[in-house]
């Protein structure tokens, strides 16, 4: 492959910004850094245990449990650290918000203030950390308030509460057998690979676009009992294969990164969910509406893609908290659909079966 026929991340980013002659770079220049936070952490994730990273955050070091409740890992510490630290001092924000982080994040005051918003998942599937299976980071790109652009005043929690359509940009790294970013500024979705030599992200995979149809589904089955009717009925009937009321067989994959599901629904197809249940009333679904839901759903969007509450698109949820949980449905846009029309029809539900309910798999 010779080099000079490969866009670098940069050239890209360049071309993009000839859409807006009046643009400032600014933009620009923010999702540089926050690419460079993703290779910082990709070569961290890189050396694992031979850098001492893996393994859970030392409590005397600060951490150990965040605000969700969940044990930290030293690399979801590090990768906060990463992203605040290389995205605070260029003057494109105004704040940032993490997975990682109770409350917004301030510009320290040695730096300039800047325009935008930067919200991010600094390691998404951390669990899977110590197994050596594949991790990444999730961000989104939001404008700031006029008010807070205008007198560069502290960013507040409520200046982060945009709906998902608001955003700006939004894209993930993945950090698997090769490392990738995965970027919509808007335009279309567009991949690079980390060149490991070079240190550059390079084009690889340009106008990503999700099949709209699929026969591979993604969802923690462990979790069925708490699983509302139309999810129970979506996957019994996908169980039931080609006998069954969809007349063809489907495959099912959990991983638990969400970036790696996605990954793979964005590069062959699927449905991933992560539905609204009954496990636990005071979290209404497992992941974060602001910097997991919101930028993988822009960027299935932006590839052709959907992505539902189940009840309605996700980006179009105001949300009411930085940490706020959602249930999440994404991928291939047909299956994504008939998910969402389960939810609107009325499923009566016999002897706790919805297999045997009125909407069910052996009735039209
Ligand atoms: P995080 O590591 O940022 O807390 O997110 C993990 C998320 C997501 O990546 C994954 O799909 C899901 O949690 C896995 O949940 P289960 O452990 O319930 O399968
Ligand atoms: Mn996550
Ligand atoms: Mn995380």
């Amino acid at each position: 492959m010779p080099f000079s026929k490969r866009f670098t991340l940069t050239q890209y980013l360049i071309e993009e910004r000839r859409r807006f002659p009046g643009a400032s770079g600014n933009f620009n220049a923010l999702v540089l850094d926050a690419a460079l936070a993703c290779k910082a952490i990709a070569r961290a994730v890189a050396f694992g245990e031979l850098g001492g990273v893996l393994g859970n955050q030392d409590s005397a070091l600060g951490g150990a449990v965040n605000i969700q409740g969940e044990t930290q890992k030293k690399l979801d510490v590090l990768s906060n650290q990463y992203f605040t630290r290389i995205n605070e001092w260029g003057g494109n924000l105004a704040g940032m918000a993490s997975e990682e982080m109770e409350h917004p994040y301030q510009i320290p005051a040695q730096h300039p203030r800047g325009k935008y918003l930067l919200v991010f998942d600094p390691l998404d599937g951390s669990s899977n950390i110590d197994v050596n299976v594949s991790v990444g980071s999730i961000f989104s790109i939001l404008r700031a308030p006029q008010d807070v652009i205008a007198q560069g005043r502290d960013v507040t929690e409520a200046d982060f509460l945009q709906p998902g359509t608001s955003q700006m940009g939004a894209g993930y790294a993945i950090y698997g057998p090769t490392t990738m970013l995965v970027l919509s500024v808007g335009n279309g979705v567009a991949g690079f690979t980390l060149d490991p030599t070079l240190g550059e992200f390079m084009l690889t995979h340009p106008d990503i676009q999700v099949p709209v149809d699929t026969q591979e589904f993604a969802i923690n089955a462990s979790n069925s009992r708490f699983w509302e009717a139309p999810v129970k009925r979506y996957v019994d009937e996908c169980l039931a294969g080609k006998p069954g009321p969809r007349g063809k067989d489907f495959n099912m994959r959990w991983i638990a990164s969400m970036v790696a599901e996605a990954h793979r629904i964005l590069m062959r197809g699927g449905v991933f969910m992560y539905p609204r249940d009954t496990k636990d009333v005071t979290k209404p679904g497992r992941l974060r509406l602001l910097y997991e839901a919101n930028p993988i759903g822009f960027i299935m969007e932006q590839a052709g893609g959907r992505a539902s509450t189940g009840r309605q698109p996700v980006l179009r949820v105001t949300p009411s908290s930085l940490h706020q949980r959602i249930g999440l449905v994404f991928g291939s846009k047909n299956e994504v659909e008939r998910i969402e029309r389960y939810h609107t029809e009325p499923v009566e539900v016999e002897s706790g079966n919805p297999l045997f309910g009125k909407s069910s798999l052996f009735r039209d």
